[in-house]
């Protein structure tokens, strides 16, 4: 059984769909999990009622991630909470956009970048000082770091800068996971499939879903738990041989 008693945890987006599942699972298994979000309030308020109601620990926490000094005021709030010592980091928050390499814009390409990869690359150097020997750091990437989804061609909508984001963030794992490892400070990724919530809405569509189960070996939509589970897992004691690494949660995708 994986136990996290008298773990602090930092969960980024946990407001709703894969953050919010991560976010119960972990104080599920007993750690003190702050909740971290950007618009949506009530959500988040609600995840941490539900948390207490079950003699669980849990403080929501709001800042944009998109601005330059996002992760900065983040670590700071974070701090004011836990202190000097942050056990576990899952770096979650994101956004995605789909749409022809002609409709792209500037201002999308930097919007991405800066949710996607500078937010958790400053959020990493912000919390250092309060991670440490047994601490350890999860991104959520995604199964387009790794491979090319839907129909290519110059006329159909596709996600080539968001995946690009998730390229740069599993990179930035080997990095940290080199550059942390002599601090005992363990760093990975966990690169989900399709999972069934607000980001992934092509999957309402009947020929969505198709789509996505076209891909996958095992046949219906994975569940904001089923990546959660794998997190809570990698951020255990259970996972303390695993560092820059790479975990698929995707069905088997594009075998
Ligand atoms: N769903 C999928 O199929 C899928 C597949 C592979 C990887 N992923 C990755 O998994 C992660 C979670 O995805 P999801 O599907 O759960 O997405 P989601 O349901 O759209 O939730 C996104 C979360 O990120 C937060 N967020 C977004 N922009 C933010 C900003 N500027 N500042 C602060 N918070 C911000 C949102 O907070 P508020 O609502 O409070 O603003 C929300 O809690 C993302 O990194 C995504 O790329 C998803």
């Amino acid at each position: 059984m994986i136990t996290l008693h008298n773990k602090t945890a930092l969960v980024t987006g946990a407001s709703r769909g894969i953050g919010r599942a991560t976010a119960l699972a972990l104080a599920e298994a007993g750690a003190h999990v702050l909740v971290h979000y950007g618009r949506s309030a009530q959500e988040a308020q609600s995840l941490v009622a539900a948390i207490q109601s079950k003699g669980g620990r849990a403080d929501a926490i709001s800042v944009d991630l998109a601005t330059p000094n996002g992760a900065a005021l983040l670590a700071e709030k974070v701090r004011s909470i836990v202190g000097d010592r942050l056990d576990i980091l899952v770096s979650n928050a994101g956004v995605s956009k789909s749409a022809r390499i002609a409709d792209h814009t500037v201002e999308d390409f930097d919007n991405l970048f800066a949710t996607n990869v500078r937010s958790p690359f400053f959020l990493v150097q912000q919390l250092l000082p309060i991670l440490g020997e047994g601490s350890n750091i999860i991104m959520i990437t995604s199964v387009v770091a790794h491979a090319v989804i839907g129909k290519p061609g110059i006329e159909n909508p596709s996600v080539l800068a968001y995946a690009s984001t998730k390229g740069a963030l599993e990179t930035l794992v080997r990095n940290w996971a080199a550059i942390l490892g002599p601090n005992g400070i363990r760093v990975n990724a966990v690169a989900p499939g399709v999972i069934d919530t607000d980001m992934s809405n092509f999957t309402k569509t009947e020929a969505g879903r198709e789509t996505a189960l076209e891909m996958q070996a095992l046949k219906r939509l994975g569940k904001p738990e089923d990546v959660a589970d794998v997190v809570a897992f990698l951020a255990s004691d259970k996972a303390r041989w695993i560092t820059g690494a790479s975990i698929p949660v995707d069905g088997g995708s594009k075998l």
